[in-house]
């Protein structure tokens, strides 16, 4: 469970995040939405302790995130799988070893590489493209390599930041199967989006955000 308790995050006098509560249950999907600059990427970089709250906790499964040092941040945020618009591949590796490299930083073993690259290359279905550069990938099957490349841990939680902002909507409804999928089989999802039509079809959680504030929490909420 994850619970966000009196979250505030200034930047400068900038009040970006105001005083936010919040709380969200294992396996459950929520979809974040709200304009341009309410704040949820900011609620987002907060929750995988990308930056420093000005007030306020979040705790995750229990653990106050907000007091872990540098070596507990880096732990916890391998068990997160996140996903961004600009799926972050590098230009130089190919599908197959932008994934191996992310194990292969992590200490995996080369036999441990070799078994799990090709399981979530299949979980996202991207087998012929495996050998690919990015150059040669669809936004598509990039985004397919970058949430392969974050099912690496089997995260029991995905953090995706407009995953299908830059992606056609027959596309994007992929991507967002790929992610029901995953929240079938117990996997939390947030889901920070624009795409007025994917959350209405979801029936699932809407969060919105204004202002920094919860504006609406809604259950099978609409846009
Ligand atoms: N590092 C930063 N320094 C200063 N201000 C920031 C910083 N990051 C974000 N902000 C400000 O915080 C506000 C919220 O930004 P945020 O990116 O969280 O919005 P968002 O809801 O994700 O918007 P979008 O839908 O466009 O992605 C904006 O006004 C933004 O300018
Ligand atoms: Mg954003």
């Amino acid at each position: 469970m994850i619970e966000f308790k009196n979250v505030t995050k200034k930047f400068g006098n900038h009040v970006v995040i105001n005083n936010i509560n919040l709380q969200i249950n294992g396996g459950e999907w929520l979809s974040l939405i709200g304009p341009s600059g309410a704040g949820k990427t900011t609620l987002i970089h907060s929750l995988i302790g990308a930056s420093r709250l000005t007030d306020g906790e979040i705790f995750v499964d229990g653990y106050n995130i907000t007091k872990f040092n540098a070596m507990a941040l880096q732990e916890y945020r391998r068990k997160i799988g996140i996903v961004f618009q600009d799926y972050k591949l590098l230009p130089k590796k190919t599908a197959y070893e932008n994934i191996a490299f992310a194990m292969e930083v992590c200490g995996y073993t080369d036999a441990q590489i070799e078994k799990r690259v090709p399981e979530v290359l299949e979980m996202v279905e991207l087998t012929t493209a495996k050998h690919h550069f990015p150059y040669m990938l669809s936004g598509g099957e990039k985004q397919r390599v970058a949430i392969a490349r974050a099912l690496i841990h089997e995260p029991r939680l995905i953090i995706a930041d407009e995953p299908t902002g830059n992606l056609d909507p027959e596309t994007a409804n992929e991507i967002v199967n790929i992610f029901e999928k995953l929240n079938i089989n117990g996997v939390t999802i947030i889901f920070a989006t624009h795409n007025k039509h994917l959350v209405n079809r979801l029936h699932k959680r809407v969060v919105e955000i204004r202002d920094g504030q919860v504006f609406r929490d809604e259950n099978e909420g609409a846009y």
